[in-house]
């Protein structure tokens, strides 16, 4: 499977956070956005990544990533140079995608808890044993500002809507999405919406018809976080700190999933550990040592 990092768009409600550079580059506590999404792609054990950013944003993401080397992973970039919509991620990543299954996660996004890389790993296995796609639920308070899953009286999903005014249910659909390789064509084949975007809605509605859509509930005591307003990035920021400060394990820390991955060796890890003079450089000294 290929994964896709969204992380363009112009970031206004973050304005004048975002004047001068991405939000996905933003930090959230001790790393940038963008660590986040990769992380997940990686306990996905997903290798090969395409990153999509805006023309402006591009030289700054490969400066920090690179060409993935470091983390024992191949990442290539590509350019979405106006804000067409989630689902224009698999028309510009299509000869990245190639016959192969794909992951498309936002670039800020972020996804914490027990039990989630069994989760991720579930969602791959199922999308290529049985060529379909795989989205999330999560309950918040708020719902309209996302995809919204409608249930019938059974839990059969009966829609999903995009920012609906008055919606259905409280599950809203996180920026997580695995699909096998019919999305390009799906994708090509969608007419933007009133936003003027194709939408993710729209490709998963289209899965749905077919009978082809799974939609899994991510249970209560998994954090997905938003970081579009100021209050959300304070927040995920203040998330992250509290539990790392407490458990003395980090989150998304991708030099350690690459190792426990054994995409790295020690060596490598020790001295990635050894080119940052912080925190987080001992942190990567004590993966490598094992505590
Ligand atoms: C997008 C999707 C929406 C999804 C959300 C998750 O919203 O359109 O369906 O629930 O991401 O973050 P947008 O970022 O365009 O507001």
């Amino acid at each position: 499977m290929k994964g896709i990092i969204l992380a363009g768009g112009s970031g206004t409600r973050l304005y004048p956070l975002t004047r001068a550079v991405s939000k996905q580059m933003l930090p959230c506590y001790d790393k940038p956005m963008i660590y986040y999404p990769l992380s997940v792609l990686m306990l996905a054990e997903i290798q090969d990544v395409l990153i999509i950013s805006t023309p402006r944003d591009i030289p700054l993401f490969k400066e920090l990533l690179g060409d993935g080397q470091w983390l024992g992973m191949r990442f290539e970039y590509a350019v979405q140079d106006k804000p067409r919509g989630l689902a224009d991620a698999f028309i510009i990543g299509e000869r990245f995608i190639g016959q192969d299954t794909v992951c498309l996660t936002l670039g800020d996004n972020i996804f914490f808890g027990r039990g989630f890389s069994l989760v991720l790993k579930n969602a791959v296995h199922k999308v290529e044993s049985e060529q379909n796609g795989v989205v999330f639920g999560y309950y918040v308070k708020n719902p309209s500002s996302y995809g919204v899953v409608e249930f019938s009286s059974n839990w059969k999903v009966l829609s999903i809507e995009e920012k609906p005014e008055r919606p259905k249910s409280h599950y809203a659909v996180p920026g997580l999405y695995f699909y096998d390789n019919d999305v390009v064509g799906i994708a090509k084949n969608i007419a933007p919406s009133a936003r003027g975007e194709i939408e993710i809605t729209a490709v998963n509605n289209t899965y749905l018809a077919a009978d082809k859509l799974s939609v899994e509930l991510l249970g209560r005591g998994m954090a997905w976080l938003d970081t579009g307003t100021y209050d959300g990035l304070l927040d995920a920021s203040n998330f992250i700190a509290t539990i790392q400060k407490r458990e003395g394990m980090f989150i998304s820390c991708v030099e350690e999933i690459a190792y426990l991955n054994q995409w790295i060796t020690q060596d490598n890890l020790l001295t990635l550990a050894s080119s940052y003079k912080t925190e987080y450089g001992d942190y990567l000294r004590q993966v490598a040592e094992g505590f």
